[in-house]
């Protein structure tokens, strides 16, 4: 990687996707500069399949060049990522090990069994919503987008009552949600030790929860996984598991309320909910870039020369625009194409663990959502929202819209 002419990512753009076209011009891995690290990014569909699954690139921090890996600023989002000590990061063994006791918490069995509880608590949610006035503009990334995935991570986990508004206050500033402090280190410090003390309450009181789980998994053979597995699994469950989902859902209602075509398909039954879910994936990935495979070894890829040690950035928000992908096509919203095949959930031995969960949630919201309110519409227009400031997330920090007289009712 030479030092000149780098793109430097912006975590404020107001067109992620216009930055993204100009990346994938420029080629299949480019050099850029990501809060203040140089990383390639792997821009193309095909090139971010081929870092995904190539066997000389790892997720492990230890093949990351220990002078660059020096030189990175500490605090940044990509710090937090890279330093994270659960499956993420691992590899091999060692990553099936981390990531094997929690695939039963995502089976097909569990999600079935967890879905009256999403359509409970998303029944509430309309219900809330139902109380606005009709006429006037309502947040559906703070009332409706946001509390769905917080609540149900929080009861998958097991989170008690009586942390609930104290992680709200947190997990309000992580997700972005307007009218509190941001997303700072300080925070997400405080996030850090309050699931710390969550989980020490919790060995004395066994529930049906993935906090029990664990722990029950540990103190039956502790050498599977260490205290401080146990929590940075909890830590990266609740977060993975919440923000992600909190920008699919806010990007889908905000894709489907500015395409009322697109509407009629799925509520005339032409397209099912899952379509607008796995569309959306595409067209807006929850994660705009998210660090990191570093080079083993000195590796080609799609015709690229890196050297042993250097970084590269999974860029889903521009792999799933690619038009050597999707066509010429690639930038329209469509709930026809087929198949919609994207990375928005990673490839390979790290594919989302939480991706079911993820549909599930998206699809039973939307649903309900555009059943119980015909006739909503945008209260603004895409380019006024502003963006999240994040170089991982890809959304907008609200997304209002007028919800219109309730059906039925
Ligand atoms: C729309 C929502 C979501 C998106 C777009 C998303 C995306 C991703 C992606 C791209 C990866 C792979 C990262 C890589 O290979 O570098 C990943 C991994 C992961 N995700 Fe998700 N995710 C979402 C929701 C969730 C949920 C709901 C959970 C759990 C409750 C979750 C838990 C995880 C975990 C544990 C991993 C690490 C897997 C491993 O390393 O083996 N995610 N996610």
């Amino acid at each position: 990687m030479t030092d000149d002419s780098r793109f430097i990512l912006d975590p404020a753009t107001s067109d992620l996707h216009a930055d993204n076209d100009r990346l994938r011009r420029a080629g299949p891995l480019v050099p850029v500069t990501a809060e203040g690290v140089p990383v390639w990014a792997a821009t193309r569909y095909a090139t971010l399949l081929a870092v995904l699954t190539h066997p000389d690139m790892s997720r492990d921090i230890r093949f990351w060049d220990a002078a660059a890996r020096a030189a990175a600023p500490s605090g940044t989002a990509i710090d937090r990522i890279v330093t994270d000590t659960s499956m993420l990061n691992a590899e091999g063994e060692e990553h099936r090990r981390l990531r094997q006791p929690l695939t039963a918490a995502f089976s097909p069995r569990r999600l079935k069994a967890l879905r009256p509880r999403i359509e409970q608590l998303t029944a509430e949610l309309i219900d809330r919503l139902a109380g606005f006035p009709p006429d006037q503009p309502v947040d559906m990334r703070k009332e409706f987008a946001y509390p769905l995935p917080r609540d149900v991570i929080s009861y998958m986990i097991g989170i008690p009552d009586a942390h609930q508004e104290r992680l709200h206050e947190l997990t309000d500033a992580v997700a972005q949600i307007g009218g509190g402090p941001d997303d700072s280190p300080e925070l997400r410090h405080d996030l850090h030790v309050l699931l710390g003390q969550i989980i020490e309450e919790r060995r004395g009181t066994p529930g049906e929860d993935l906090i029990t789980d664990l722990i029950e998994l540990r103190e039956r053979d502790g050498g599977r996984l260490s205290n401080d597995e146990l929590f940075a699994t909890i830590e990266l469950l609740f977060i993975a598991g919440h923000v992600t989902t909190v920008n699919l859902i806010t990007n889908a209602i905000g894709a489907l309320v500015n395409a009322p075509d697109q509407v009629k398909l799925l509520t005339s039954g032409e397209c099912p909910f899952s379509a607008a879910v796995e569309e959306t994936l595409r067209w807006d990935s929850p994660i705009a870039y998210f660090p990191m495979r570093y080079a083993r070894r000195d590796v080609e890829v799609e015709g690229v020369a890196l050297r042993a040690g250097e970084p590269v950035l999974a860029c889903f928000a521009s792999a799933g625009r690619d038009p050597e992908q999707y066509g010429e096509s690639a930038h329209v919203y469509d709930l026809t194409r087929q198949p919609v095949n994207h990375l928005s959930f990673g490839h390979g031995p790290h594919f989302c663990l939480g991706a079911p969960l993820a549909r599930l949630e998206a699809e039973v919201a939307l649903s309900a959502l555009f059943a119980a309110f015909p006739q909503i519409a945008p209260a603004a227009a895409p380019e006024e929202l502003a963006p999240l400031n994040t170089l991982l997330g890809n959304s907008t920090r609200t997304m209002p819209v007028l919800l219109g007289p309730r059906a039925g009712r």
